[in-house]
C-alpha cells in the first residue's frame, strides 16, 4: 500500500525514542488514573472494586443518607475505628447538635481521626471548622455542581491533548486502513465527550451511571489500540507484522473476498478472549496481591 507519509518502523531513532518515551509516561499516567478511580469511586459504597452502586453514589448520591454517614461507611471508613464511626453516625441521625459535639465526644474523636487530613491547610473540608462539618450532615446528593464544573473542563482540556499526541503517533501507523484508523483517532473524543455528559446525567438521573462506565471503557479501548499498534510497529514490525501473528491479520485486512463481519471476527475473539484473560489476571493481582499490601501499608499508617 502507497502511504503519503513516512510509516512508524520508517522513522528515525530519536523520534521513535521520543514518540515511545511519550506513549510510555501516558501509560504509566492511565494507570495511575485508573488506580486513584478504584480508590475515590471505587470505595463509595464501602467495598473495593468499582460497580455501578459506586458510580451511582458517587454523582447521584447515596439518597438513603447523609454525605458525612456514607463516607464513614465508603472512602473513610478505615480512618476510625467501628465505634467511633458508630458514635458519629448516631450523633448525626440525632440532628448533629453543635451541644451534643463536644458533649457526645464526637469533637475529640474528629480531632483525633480526621483533623489530620481535614485541616485548614487542605483542599477538602476543613473539620475544624464546626459549619464545614454540619454542611456535609445533609443529605448526600452525590458530586455537587461546582465540583463536577472543574473536574469537567479539566478532563475535557487535559484528556483532548493526550489523545492529540496519541493518535498522532498512531496516525503514522501503516497496518491499520485509514477507515479504521479514523475511527480509532476520532473514538476518544467521541466517548470523552460522552463520558462527561454522562456524569452531568448521572447527577440528574442515576439510570445513566452504565453510560459512564461504557464511555470511559470506549476510551481505554481505543487508547489501548492505539498505543499497542504504534509501539509493536516501531519496535517489532519484523517478528509480528512480517512473520508472527499481524501477518494473519494484514491477510485478512487485504483480502477483498471477505465480508467486513468475516474480517473483523476472529480479530474481535481473540481481542476479546485476551481481553478476558488480562481482565483476570490484573483483578486476580490488585485483589489478591496490591490490595492486601496496600492495606496493610495503610493500617501501619493509621497506627503510627
Ligand atoms: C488520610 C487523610 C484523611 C483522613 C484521616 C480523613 N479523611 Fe476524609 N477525606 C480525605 C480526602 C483526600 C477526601 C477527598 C476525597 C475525594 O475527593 O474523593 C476526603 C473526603 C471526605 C468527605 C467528603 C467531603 C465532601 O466534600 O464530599 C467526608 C465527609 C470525610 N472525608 C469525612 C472524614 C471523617 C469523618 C474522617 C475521620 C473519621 C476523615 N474524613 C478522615 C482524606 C482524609
Amino acid at each position: 500500500m502507497a502511504t503519503k507519509f513516512t510509516p512508524l518502523k520508517d522513522h528515525d531513532t530519536p523520534i521513535k525514542v521520543l514518540f515511545t518515551g511519550y506513549l510510555c509516561t501516558v501509560g504509566i499516567g492511565y494507570f495511575f488514573a485508573l488506580l486513584q478511580i478504584l480508590f475515590t469511586h471505587g470505595m463509595a459504597d464501602g467495598q473495593f472494586g468499582l460497580s455501578i452502586d459506586d458510580i451511582v453514589y458517587s454523582y447521584y448520591g447515596n439518597r438513603s443518607g447523609t454525605v458525612l454517614e456514607n463516607q464513614l461507611n465508603g472512602a473513610m471508613k478505615a480512618n476510625a475505628s467501628a465505634e467511633e464511626r458508630f458514635d458519629i453516625i448516631e450523633w448525626v441521625r440525632k440532628g448533629a447538635d453543635e451541644d451534643d459535639y463536644e458533649k457526645d465526644g464526637i469533637k475529640k474523636i474528629i480531632e483525633e481521626r480526621c483533623v489530620m487530613c481535614h485541616n485548614e491547610s487542605a483542599s477538602i473540608p476543613n473539620f475544624q471548622d464546626f459549619a464545614k462539618l454540619k454542611a456535609l450532615t445533609s443529605e448526600d446528593e452525590g458530586a455537587t455542581f461546582s465540583s463536577l464544573t472543574r473536574v469537567s473542563h479539566i478532563h475535557l482540556f487535559g484528556i483532548s491533548f493526550i489523545f492529540m499526541f496519541v493518535g498522532l503517533i498512531f496516525s503514522f501507523a501503516e497496518t491499520t486502513t485509514t477507515e479504521y484508523k479514523c475511527i480509532a483517532i476520532g473514538m476518544p473524543y467521541a466517548f470523552l465527550i460522552a463520558d462527561i455528559l454522562s456524569w452531568w446525567l448521572t447527577k440528574i438521573h442515576p439510570m445513566f451511571a452504565w453510560l459512564v462506565i461504557f464511555a470511559g471503557m470506549g476510551m481505554g479501548v481505543s487508547f489501548i489500540f492505539m498505543w499497542a499498534t504504534s509501539i509493536l510497529e516501531m519496535w517489532l514490525y519484523k517478528p509480528v507484522f512480517e512473520t508472527g501473528l499481524g501477518t494473519k491479520y494484514l491477510a485478512l485486512r487485504d483480502n477483498p473476498n471477505a465480508s467486513l463481519f468475516k474480517q473483523l471476527k476472529p480479530l474481535l475473539i481473540t481481542g476479546i478472549e485476551l481481553a478476558k484473560k488480562g481482565f483476570a489476571c490484573a483483578y486476580d493481582v490488585c485483589l489478591h496481591q496490591l490490595w492486601p499490601k496496600l492495606k496493610a501499608l495503610l493500617d501501619k499508617n493509621k497506627k503510627s
